[in-house]
């Protein structure tokens, strides 16, 4: 058997997993202007269970009708519409015998297209870095300054994410995870320069890390059963360099601090891969294994079977999430099995947008299919 590590079954909280690969989410920025999902979401999420992956990752999706949205035309959970939109496409992955999770997203200051508010908020008002990003559509120019989110608006939020928690499971999602990674809100109260609070989320980093902590537990104990995963990074879509400041130190209370909260799976987003961190031998996703019993999914990278492989028999984690390669390949666990060369990712199929129509006409230009 080839790679058969990566492709032995595994358990992922509740889930029963036919392998250890994941597609990773992937903002494809192609629902409507209102976050339904589309007939072309249907078909492009099913070809990936069709493809044989363990999971999938659904791409980021907005959790309410205020400042949750990031991105013009992405999907939401935040009403019956949307909700419903959603079931039909979770029976089609469900019905190729794949499973899938729902990635859920508040975008907070990194928010360059909302379809219900003007403005956007944060832990503080700290413009975010960088400039929008054009690929999700961004009409350029560097990003609003955000409002600083009040205490009571930290307690709405968080039970926007319990209500779009329940939406998901009412649209049969197999569990969520919380974004809470690469920038966006949750990250933005982690990270040191855009959380400049003197309240109980700000400061030290066990404040810093609350909002985490404290959405993880709530979304827990609403969905008793319901597989709840958070993904965690140090980098982000608008600063590739950020490093947790205090090191392994930081990712020793950090990690054990989500599985107390109650999260059954911690996902790392790491776009080098599963490179050692903080002058340790270890990544960041090895750490999360360190320092918590819970199953890990390392990312960043993984494409390459020889390299998944590897990372999982060296402990770098449990499960890899791939997000590259399966965009360019929905059938790469199917092919990988059987030794074939998955189509390998290029640019082009996400530039200048990575919309799926941007995608299509790639693979019909180049694949001659679709
Ligand atoms: C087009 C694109 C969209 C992405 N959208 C998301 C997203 O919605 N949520 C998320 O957590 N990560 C997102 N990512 C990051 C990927 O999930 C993944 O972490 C990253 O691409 C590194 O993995 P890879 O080397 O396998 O591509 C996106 C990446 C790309 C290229």
């Amino acid at each position: 058997m080839n790679y058969p590590t990566l492709f032995s079954e595994g358990q992922l909280g509740t889930l029963r997993l036919r392998n250890r690969t994941l597609v990773s989410s992937l903002t494809r920025a192609s629902a409507t202007e209102k976050g339904l999902v589309t007939d072309q979401m249907r078909g492009y999420y099913r070809d990936f269970a069709r493809g044989g992956w363990g999971a999938i990752l659904s791409e980021a999706i907005y959790i309410d009708e205020k400042y949750s949205q990031g991105y013009a035309y992405q999907p939401g959970l935040a009403n019956e519409e949307q909700t419903e939109s959603w079931a039909s496409l979770v029976e089609g992955v469900h019905s190729e015998g794949g499973l899938m999770i729902a990635q859920l997203f508040h975008g907070g200051a990194v928010n360059q297209g909302n379809a219900w508010v003007q403005g956007s908020i944060a832990p503080s008002a700290v413009r975010p870095k960088g400039e929008q990003i054009g690929r999700y559509r961004g009409s350029g120019g560097l990003f609003q300054t955000p409002r600083e989110i009040t205490p009571d608006e930290i307690s709405e939020t968080i039970n926007a994410f319990i209500e779009a928690g329940r939406r998901a499971r009412a649209a049969g999602f197999d569990g969520i995870e919380l974004h809470g990674a690469n920038g966006y809100l949750p990250d933005q109260f982690l990270t040191t320069y855009t959380n400049l609070r003197t309240d109980e989320y700000g400061g030290s980093l066990q404040n810093r890390f609350r909002f985490h902590v404290k959405t993880l537990a709530a979304l827990r104990e609403a969905l008793p059963g319901f597989l709840v995963g958070v993904r965690i990074s140090q980098t982000k879509v608008n600063d590739l360099d950020y490093v947790w400041p205090g090191g392994e130190q930081d990712a020793s209370a950090i990690f054990p601090a989500l599985e107390a909260a109650g999260a059954d799976y911690i996902h790392v987003a790491a776009h080098l891969g599963v490179t050692p961190v903080f002058g340790t031998e270890h990544s960041l996703s090895g750490l999360a294994k360190k320092y918590t019993s819970l199953p890990v999914i390392a990312n960043g990278k993984l494409h390459e079977p020889e390299v998944a492989e590897q990372a999982l028999r060296q402990g770098q984690g449990d499960f890899c999430s791939i997000g590259k390669g399966a965009l360019a390949d929905p059938a790469w666990p199917l092919k990988v099995q059987v030794g074939e060369s998955p189509t390998p990712f290029g640019v082009d199929m996400i530039s200048p947008y990575a919309t799926l129509d941007n995608y299509y006409s790639w693979t019909s230009a180049n694949l001659g299919h679709r």
